[in-house]
């Protein structure tokens, strides 16, 4: 850091008015729970008046007479992914309990006469892919329910479904005799899903975000509604796999990976849902409650499940890091100090013995050791010894650790952290750095290849182990090597064992390159990068919610299986709100915080992001000659401003007094010690 000397302004030129914040307008939640189709996709055989299943006028009615007919559906389009329990309203039927199978999809291309996805594929097979119910005579109200009608093994349904289009078929399975049968007529009075994932409607927005570009705006906002699609109730009933259903977890808000599937909380995924959740409503419970009952169900030797399937077993080398950085997420943004202490003995068990006992000689861990070889990550990847991804994100775990530590006054762990992520910083520039080609390695390993990862690129930087000239050569690589038009790939070169590798892209790990970019002050590569990325997603079948990953030539990866509403996806809102407009907690609870804003080639951004003291908020303009920064903080807070810098700095309308103020990076920095308003302007 160097000061610089202060040249005294009489005026500065005035920068670009803010709009009136109309952020509502963007806000994709469903205005109630109950949710009725939008539109009719289509019919087939005799089906009459099924659009009286839109506009509620009149009943739509499925006719069969003979087993031998065309079986007749209508197919309905509720107008954006949603996720609960599907109801229908029967106004009545023929007596001989025809049957309805009923199929759901979140994309036009995998609606069939079997739903995408159902926890029956998954497992425990009590349905061969549809929704089966036996129609009475009279009307009746049917709630789409896990089980069985009859027997335990008859007329059976899987409960809960992650949809946007849904098929209802007169028909029925030759097995569900004598209790169904596929033909006569059904009359259906109304469709509608009870709507159980958290409702986002304006009024519980406690953080918003907007700026000059329309797109960005719309992508926040569909990030948020992706997020709240996830956040839900953990239910046995409607888990997946079932086997994930946990005692601990039962009735709790928890944040699932997926809405349709992977309906099972994992703790990387809250590396990203998490600070979607604390920056747009106030449902960090849903957050807090699963990383406690992963702690709580920490294994003898350190390590942290990452979820609760098989039984908190399924062995993953990265996640209980991120048990470590989501956990200290958790406490900046919301102030749980009750929880950094009860969850302290977790931290030092999972640092000094778990990850101590798989670290070797040159300080790295080293998957392999202590029988880790088969343990799993984010995307199963088969790597193992040296990678730079565990490493670099072991080295943002530690930074983490040691910050947590200090905020507890335990000032000789913290210092045993800071300089263990030291040697790991040290050993991976000395070991993992391919110069040939100016990126880290994936791993020192180079008998099956030699690879570079989006991951280890990525988290080198953001985890401060990459220098700049590191930064910009690695991100720069990855710019070259790995761009697709919808993202970058998560590798330059293919890994055997893994279908498609330098066609797939993660949102979730591009959300870490995204981080990468702003820190290297490139915020124009990362705006293009999500414009590619997260305008694919949105142009794409069903809109509005991000998908758990990306397959060549823009595909859903995992065919129908993808799940198309995926928590871990919805980096873009955490990157706009911590990097756009600059808003980070820097201590627990925002005690401390930074308003550091990236503007990029935008012309203003404006928003809020809740705390335990009240909200921060921010706005700022540019134009080519000037640079206005607007920020209101809460009472006992303190932070840094930091503002690009120019020759004229006023502090609400006074120049700044020499030596109160830092330039580094670009940035003219300065510390303000209470909350209030502040108004800086450079020109
Ligand atoms: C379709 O079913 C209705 C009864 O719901 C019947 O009146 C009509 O004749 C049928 N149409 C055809 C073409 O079979
Ligand atoms: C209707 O379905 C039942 C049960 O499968 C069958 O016994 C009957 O023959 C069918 N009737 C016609 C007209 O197809
Ligand atoms: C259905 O078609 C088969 C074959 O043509 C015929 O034998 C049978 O009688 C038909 N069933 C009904 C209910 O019409
Ligand atoms: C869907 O239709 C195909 C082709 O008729 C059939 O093979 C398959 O079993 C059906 N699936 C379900 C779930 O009924
Ligand atoms: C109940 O299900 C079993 C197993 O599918 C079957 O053998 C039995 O016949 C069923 N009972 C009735 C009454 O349908
Ligand atoms: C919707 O489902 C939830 C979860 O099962 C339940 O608590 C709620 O009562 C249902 N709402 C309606 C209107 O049925
Ligand atoms: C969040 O909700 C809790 C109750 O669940 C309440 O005590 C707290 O004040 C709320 N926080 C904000 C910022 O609204
Ligand atoms: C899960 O693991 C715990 C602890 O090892 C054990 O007590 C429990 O019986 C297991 N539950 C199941 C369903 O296997
Ligand atoms: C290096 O990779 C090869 C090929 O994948 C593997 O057989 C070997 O065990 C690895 N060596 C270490 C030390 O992990
Ligand atoms: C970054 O680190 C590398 C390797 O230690 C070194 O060669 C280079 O000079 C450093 N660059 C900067 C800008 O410090
Ligand atoms: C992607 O992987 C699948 C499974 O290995 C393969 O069938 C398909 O051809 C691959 N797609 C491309 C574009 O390589
Ligand atoms: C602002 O605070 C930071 C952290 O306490 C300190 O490093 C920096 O020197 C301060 N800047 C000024 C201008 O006082």
């Amino acid at each position: 850091m160097r000061t610089v000397p202060l040249i005294l302004a009489c005026a500065v030129v005035p920068a670009l008015a803010i709009p009136e914040a109309n952020w509502r307008q963007y806000v994709r939640a469903p205005s109630s729970t109950t949710i009725y189709p939008k539109k009719v996709l289509s019919t087939h055989g005799n089906v009459t008046n099924a659009q009286g299943l839109i506009q509620n006028h009149g009943i739509a009615t499925l006719s069969r007479p003979s087993t031998n007919d065309t079986v007749p559906y209508i197919e309905l389009d509720f107008g954006i992914n949603i996720v609960g329990f599907p109801k229908i309203s029967f106004a009545g039927a023929s007596d001989n309990h025809p049957g309805v199978r009923v199929s759901f999809s979140e994309s036009t291309e995998y609606l069939s006469n079997s739903s995408d996805f159902t926890r029956s594929d998954n497992g425990q097979t009590i349905t061969p892919g549809s929704d089966q119910h036996a129609v009475p005579s009279g009307a009746s109200d049917w709630v789409d329910t896990y089980g069985c009608q009859h027997n335990g093994t008859q007329v059976c349904s899987d409960g809960l479904h992650g949809f946007r289009y849904m098929r209802i078929a007169l028909d029925a399975l030759d097995k569900d005799a004598p209790y169904t049968s596929p033909n006569s007529t059904v009359d259906i009075k109304s469709v509608s899903l009870n709507f159980t994932a958290f409702l986002g409607t304006p009024d519980t927005y406690t953080g918003w975000f907007q700026c000059s570009d329309e797109k960005l705006n719309q992508y926040w906002f569909d990030a948020a509604y992706t997020n709240e699609m996830v956040t839900d109730h953990f239910r046995a009933t409607d888990v997946d796999p079932r086997d994930a259903a946990t005692p601990t977890l039962e009735g709790k808000l928890v944040l699932f990976d997926g809405a349709k599937r992977d309906r099972d909380p994992y703790i990387g995924d809250i590396a990203v849902s998490g600070r979607t959740a604390y920056l747009t409503h106030n449902i960090s419970e849903a957050a807090m409650n699963v990383l406690a009952d992963m702690a709580d169900h920490q294994r003898s030797d350190g390590w942290i499940p990452p979820a609760s399937i098989n039984n908190y077993t399924l062995p993953l080398f990265d996640y209980a890091l991120y048990w470590v950085t989501t956990s200290w997420d958790y406490v900046l943004y919301n102030g749980d100090m009750d929880y950094a202490k009860t969850y302290y003995t977790h931290l030092t068990n999972v640092l000094d013995k778990f990850y101590a006992s798989v670290t070797d000689a040159k300080s790295l861990l080293n998957k392999g050791m202590k029988g880790t070889d088969g343990y799993g990550d984010y995307a199963f990847l088969p790597r193992t010894g040296e990678v730079t991804y565990y490493n670099a994100l072991y080295v943002e775990a530690l930074k983490n650790a040691a910050t947590w530590a200090t905020s507890l006054k335990d000032t000789t762990s913290a210092d045993r952290w800071t300089k263990r992520a030291s040697a790991v910083s040290t050993a991976i520039n000395a070991h993992l750095w391919d110069d040939s080609v100016g990126a880290y390695l994936d791993t020192s390993n180079a008998t099956a290849g030699v690879r570079h990862a989006q991951d280890g690129n990525s988290i080198a930087v953001i985890a401060g182990v990459a220098n700049a000239s590191r930064a910009n050569s690695s991100l720069d690589y990855i710019s070259k090597n790995m761009q697709q038009p919808y993202g970058n790939a998560f590798y330059d070169s293919a890994l055997p064992g893994v279908d498609n590798t330098t066609e797939r892209v993660y949102a979730f790990i591009s959300y870490f390159e995204l981080q990468a970019r702003f820190l290297a002050n490139q915020a124009n590569s990362a705006l293009e990068e999500i414009d590619r990325l997260y305008g694919w997603m949105s142009s794409q079948d069903p809109g509005v919610t991000y998908w758990e990953g990306i397959g060549p030539g823009g595909s859903k990866y995992e065919q129908s299986y993808t799940s198309l509403a995926h928590g871990w996806s919805t980096g873009v809102l955490p990157i706009l709100s911590n990097f756009v407009l600059g808003i980070m907690p820097t201590g627990p609870g925002f005690s401390t915080w930074s308003v550091k804003p990236y503007p990029g080639n935008l012309d203003w951004a404006s928003g809020q992001v809740a705390t335990p003291h009240g909200p921060i908020s921010a706005s700022w303009t540019r134009s080519s000659k000037s640079f206005e920064l607007d920020i209101t903080a809460p009472a006992g807070t303190k932070g840094l401003i930091a503002v690009p810098t120019g020759s004229h700095i006023l502090l609400n309308g006074r120049p700044l007094a020499s030596g109160s103020y830092q330039v580094q990076d670009g940035y003219a920095q300065l510390n303000v010690t209470s909350g209030g308003s502040y108004k800086i302007q450079v020109n």
